[in-house]
């Protein structure tokens, strides 16, 4: 019998994906560039389901029911188009080509425009969850045609993670939808990592806990309105020792993040189309600093490093994790708006509430608040930041002096908080009253008569800075 679907990349997410689908009863094409990992995987796992091994492109294609579905989980980049090039000369119309990776989304929307030049469907399908997710059951944001997704829905909701009974995974948008809500779930993974990482810092170098004492605060915090997959593994990582030293393994690793570029992509995004995603930024410029390492040596030896201060009481612990709560809502509530604005610059008809149901399981941001974030944009679509929906509004209320007293307590010690502090920022920028833009808006018009707008009265002004100080209009 032909396969219903079929796998080329098996590096580890592609085989755990192979084997999932394998393991919920379809039959399943597999192929890999060098054939020995294909041997491997039926060797290995043969036992789990019914794969149908093919030695090349062609054999993969052949073997499959019409219309095709093959999922491409190669590198994002060249290689994804190295892969494309060879098999869409193979497919014919109705074949649907799906990218599992990690993709921009500006590729995927050329990529899915190409591919509907010859009559085929290309679905940029963001995929969260890691090894364990691909195997045991991801989120899955897939893009593209509706078409597309009357074909592949059923099968990907299948292997997808569930939650009360709910598939993580649903028709995102067109083109590149999914592969951009994919980029901003990274992009607040990184946000939330980041908070989760100075919660920690503060705890250790301003309350004095040791890691495996820090790891004992987060498994209590897991039980609450912070239970989250990050949480939880945050407590296992900072409760691990080290084998070879006797030292939480925390002490050992060194201390320079890495990325793969997907954050990154998410604040140059944001840039482009106005949205502030502080907290993401945050995420990353920390990342980067940390990375600086003689940069960190040269200015660690002028000014020397700030003091563990010790002595954590409950209360401490209390506060931060309320800080940490509050940052961590608007995170979220920032990579919302840029789902919102990218929805509205693409024509995409996001549903915000549908993305958030299928971040409650599977992917790595998974966490019990998800619900309440889907509840608020099921309440009001329209919404115009996840702040003001009536349970954030008060967590954040209730939280508020708890959070300054976090930002007051890391400014003062010099343990830095760039998470907190800015997110904090955030809040009172957008509450303010009055922002010193105005102010802005008269330096620009002073050194470049860029213009200003008044507040009484319609139209553009411009101050005669240089002659009578007269007011004209623009
Ligand atoms: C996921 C993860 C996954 C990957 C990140 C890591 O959703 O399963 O986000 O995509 O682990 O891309 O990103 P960095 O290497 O950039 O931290």
């Amino acid at each position: 019998a032909p396969a219903r679907i079929a796998v080329t990349g098996l590096a580890v997410m592609g085989s755990n994906l192979a084997r999932n689908l394998a393991r919920h009863g379809y039959r399943v094409a597999v192929h890999n560039r060098s054939h020995a990992r294909t041997e491997a995987l039926i060797a290995d796992h043969g036992h789990e389901g019914d794969f149908v091994p093919a030695r090349t492109l062609e054999e993969l294609v052949a073997s499959l029911q019409t219309p095709r579905q093959i999922i491409i989980m190669v590198k994002a980049g060249a290689p994804t188009d190295a892969v494309i090039d060879e098999l869409v000369p193979l497919l014919e119309p109705g074949d649907m080509v799906i990218d599992g990776g990690n993709a921009h989304y500006a590729d995927t929307r050329r990529r899915e425009a190409a591919l509907k030049e010859a009559g085929l469907h290309f679905v940029g399908a963001g995929i969260s969850g890691g090894e364990e997710g691909a195997l045991n059951g991801p989120s899955i944001m897939p893009g593209g045609s509706k078409e597309s997704y009357r074909h592949l829905g059923p099968v990907l909701e299948d292997i997808a993670a569930k939650v009360d009974d709910v598939a993580c995974c649903v028709h995102v948008g067109p083109d590149g939808a999914g592969h951009f809500v994919k980029m901003v779930h990274n992009g607040i993974e990184y946000a939330d990592m980041q908070l989760i990482a100075e919660a920690y810092d503060l705890l250790h170098r301003v309350g004095g806990l040791a890691p495996a004492e820090v790891a004992e605060v987060f498994r209590g915090w897991n039980t609450g309105d912070l239970e989250s997959y990050l949480v939880e593994i945050t407590a296992e990582v900072l409760g691990h020792v080290d084998a070879a030293t006797g030292a939480a393994l925390v002490d050992v690793i060194a201390d320079e993040a890495e990325q793969k570029g997907t954050g990154r992509w998410t604040v140059q995004e944001a840039l482009e189309l106005g949205v502030p995603v502080t907290g993401i930024a945050e995420a990353v410029f920390a990342r980067s600093l940390s990375g600086r390492a003689g940069q960190r040596q040269a200015v660690r030896a002028a000014f020397g490093s700030a003091d563990v201060v010790g002595g954590a009481t409950d209360s401490l612990v209390e506060d931060v994790r309320q800080a940490l709560y509050a940052s961590k809502v608007v995170a979220y509530a920032q990579g919302f708006d840029q789902m919102r604005a990218a929805s509205a610059e693409y024509g995409w008809d996001l549903d915000l509430g549908a993305m958030a149901t299928i971040w409650r399981g599977g992917c790595i941001i998974r966490a019990r608040f998800l619900d309440r974030i889907r509840e608020a944009y099921d309440k009001d679509p329209e919404l115009a930041s996840l702040l003001v929906d009536d349970y954030f509004r008060d967590a954040v209320r209730s939280a508020e002096e708890a959070w300054r007293r976090v930002a007051v307590k890391a400014v003062t010690a010099g343990v830095p908080a760039p998470g907190f502090v800015s997110a904090l920022a955030y809040y009172d920028g957008l509450r303010s009253e009055r922002l010193p833009a105005s102010l802005i808006q008269g330096l620009r018009d002073f050194f470049g008569a860029h213009t200003y707008r008044r507040t009484d009265r319609e139209g553009s002004f411009h101050t005669l800075w240089s002659g009578d100080r007269s007011q004209v209009d623009a």
